[in-house]
């Protein structure tokens, strides 16, 4: 048996910076309701006529990693790519990466578990680098919310807070097993999954049946309930950060950086409390980007890494909940 390690890390965003005072010309919002719920000051936003998707944010924030890891694209072994904004309703856009990156015809699938995709995308890679099926695997997370977001009032509750954005990063095969990724943690709670929805088109509900209905058709919305979703989150973290933690026989202050999915700052702030850990040892940057959903947490450790936050032989603890319910953490020995 082997570990995974990430040896190189890459995002990209796009250039488009919506601020809070842009949303109130849309809606009936304002810059302090958001920043005082969420702590978002901005997001990225594609813009209309831009190039991008969440396959081609994907791409762009791969070539960056593949760059920074010193592998060749030849040495790809296979894609995992977290979306739950994709560029087809199929195929997905994991093979869309391995065409415009010009990869090997290697495997690609894609993770459809929103908040906690890349989460989950670590643990299915590190699965297979550990059996020894594949040496190096491409991790993308990306999202291309903006399009498919309800921009008036009516919206405003899920429309705020969410962002646009790739990350992405090299997974390689470690000798040493006590480097690398030391265990991952996934869990499900399907009882909620209305709680967080995106209900159509789906198989059944699909464009005839939006198009035919009486009333206007939301369901092709997002629909949130906030205050459900933020109260088993705040439990689900604390739960499964715990969970790594008594794994590895770790104690709290053994962390040494926690990059929690950036989906509500005060999220982030009640767990940083909880675990009494100090600023330098929770990296946030959701005021930036708002949440990004399966990019968020490989968009904020990439950023935390570039940063210098992050240094060898660090207990790195990434964690995430979101639709599914799903939630997960991974534990890595940087
Ligand atoms: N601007 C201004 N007012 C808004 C608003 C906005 N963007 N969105 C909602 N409101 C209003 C509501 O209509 C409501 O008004 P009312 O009291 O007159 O009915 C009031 O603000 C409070 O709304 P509520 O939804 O109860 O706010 P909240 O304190 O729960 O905050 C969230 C909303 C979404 C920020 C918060 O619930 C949250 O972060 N939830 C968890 C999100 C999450 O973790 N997701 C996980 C993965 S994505």
């Amino acid at each position: 048996m082997y570990n995974s390690k990430i040896i190189g890390l890459g995002k990209y965003v796009p250039e488009n910076v919506v601020t809070n005072d842009d949303l109130s010309k849309m809606m009936d919002t304002n810059d302090a309701w958001i920043q005082e719920r969420t702590g978002i000051q901005e997001r990225r936003w594609i813009e209309n006529g831009s190039e991008d998707t969440s396959a081609i944010m994907g791409a762009k924030a791969s070539e960056i990693a593949i760059e920074r890891s010193g592998i060749n694209k030849e040495d790809i072994d296979f894609i995992v790519f977290a979306t739950m904004t994709p560029d087809y309703y199929f195929p997905g856009c994991g093979v869309q990466i391995q065409e415009l990156l010009g990869l090997n015809n290697v495997g690609a699938i894609d993770i459809r578990n929103q908040c906690s995709g890349f989460v989950y995308a670590v643990s299915v890679a590190d699965q297979f680098i550990k059996t020894g099926m594949y040496k190096n695997i491409l991790v993308v997370g990306a999202e291309y919310h903006s399009n498919g977001l309800d921009k008036t009032t009516r919206g405003r509750g899920v429309t705020v807070i969410f962002g646009d954005g790739a990350g992405a990063c090299i997974m390689s095969r470690e000798e040493d097993t006590t480097k690398g990724v030391l265990s991952t943690h996934l869990h499900s709670e399907g009882k909620y999954a209305e709680k967080l929805i995106v209900e159509s088109p789906s198989i059944r509900h699909w464009v005839p049946q939006i198009l035919e209905s009486e009333e206007e058709d939301l369901s092709y919305f997002p629909y949130m309930d906030g205050t459900f979703v933020f109260k088993h989150a705040v439990v689900r973290f604390s739960e499964v950060i715990m969970e790594g933690l008594m794994k590895n026989g770790m104690q709290k202050d053994d962390i040494d950086m926690l990059i929690p999915h950036q989906a509500n700052l005060r999220i982030a702030q009640f767990i940083q409390k909880k675990f009494g850990l100090g600023d330098d040892q929770v990296f946030n940057n959701i005021m930036k980007y708002g949440n990004t959903t399966a990019a968020s947490v490989i968009i904020a450790l990439t950023e935390a890494w570039e940063e210098g936050k992050i240094k060898e032989g660090d207990n790195v603890v990434l964690a995430a909940f979101g639709s599914g319910f799903t939630w997960g953490s991974a534990i890595i020995k940087w």
